[in-house]
């Protein structure tokens, strides 16, 4: 055990040390794994980049029920921001984060540094076809190879029997499933519904840097899309002016919008008709201000 390594003890209801195991060395995280699994236990994994959140919460507490041991792990994985993202303001607060997680009974957390997780030069790559061509890949370029290439690492790392990522990040589940499947990776993924404010804002770290005057404003991105919906529903299958016009709408109330649309389930490609018996997802992401705020609707045809 190193200096990083930390021992959560608090006391359950029966007087019992519950003990939250924190290290930094994937070492040490995979010696407590494999003792762990040599004792039957399945494990259960919630990667995050921190700043936790009730939407974090709900993933922990899916993935508790789903397994017998819970690993998170915290990491802002440099890999999946551009270079003029938001990686340098991206919100850090490992004790406030470490403090959630042993009130949400987690059993181990797994903190690395860059350099735990990347050597100084890296020689290959995961690449994605097609997939990562539209909806937020669209307009990040690199981003979900970054996804792709840190999750692949926790993966081999904490060898998970069950992983649970949020539906808010549709795209980024997708795409997980199709490296899952791919490369035979022995893990079922779950997916967490979208936890939402009490006015409907989707929970997301990034909501820290609204102002007030912008979070008052922000759940008008989900109403559109409720909006949108409600219109599928009632049979408009060609949405293509009705998604347009709400555009329009959005931008009168300030905001920018990067996409709004209704794409595939599967291809994840915009879909300008609709059928019958298929799956899409209605999905947008806007601006506002210097905050981009994802959110989507999945809607059965
Ligand atoms: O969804 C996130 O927080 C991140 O993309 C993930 C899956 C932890 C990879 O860095």
């Amino acid at each position: 055990m190193n200096a990083a390594s930390v021992f959560f003890r608090v006391m359950n209801a029966f007087g019992k040390p519950i003990i939250m195991n924190v290290s930094d060395r994937i070492d040490e995280i995979r010696v407590d794994i494999s003792r762990l699994k040599s004792e039957g236990k399945r494990i259960g994994f919630v990667p995050t980049m921190g700043a936790l959140h009730s939407g974090h919460l709900g993933l922990i507490e899916l993935a508790k029920k789903n397994s017998d041991i819970v690993v998170v792990s915290i990491f802002v994985n440099p890999e999946q921001f551009g270079p003029n993202e938001d990686f340098d303001r991206y919100p850090r607060q490992l004790k406030d984060d470490l403090e959630k997680c042993r009130s949400a009974g987690v059993d181990l957390v797994f903190t690395p540094e860059r350099s735990e997780i990347y050597d100084e030069k890296k020689f290959l790559k995961i690449g994605i076809d097609k997939l990562s061509d539209h909806m937020c890949g669209g307009s990040r370029p690199g981003f979900f190879e970054g996804v792709l290439l840190v999750v692949n690492k926790l993966f081999n790392i904490v060898t998970p029997d069950i992983a649970v990522f949020g539906q808010k990040d549709i795209q980024q589940f997708q795409i997980i499933s199709k490296m899952v499947k791919e490369f035979n990776h022995p893990v079922e993924l779950i997916m967490a519904p979208i936890a939402r404010a009490n006015d409907g804002l989707a929970l997301s770290s990034r909501n820290a840097y609204l102002s007030d005057q912008e979070r008052k404003a922000a759940p008008g991105l989900y109403r559109c899309l409720q909006y949108i919906e409600k219109q599928i529903q009632s049979g408009v299958d060609t949405p293509k002016l009705l998604i347009e016009h709400q555009k329009g709408e959005l931008e009168a109330k300030g905001f920018k919008i990067d996409y709004l649309n209704v794409f595939d389930s599967k291809t994840l490609e915009p879909s300008e008709t609709l059928r019958e018996g298929n799956n899409y997802i209605l999905a947008g992401a806007i601006w506002l201000g210097k905050t981009r705020l994802i959110d989507n609707i999945l809607i059965e045809f």
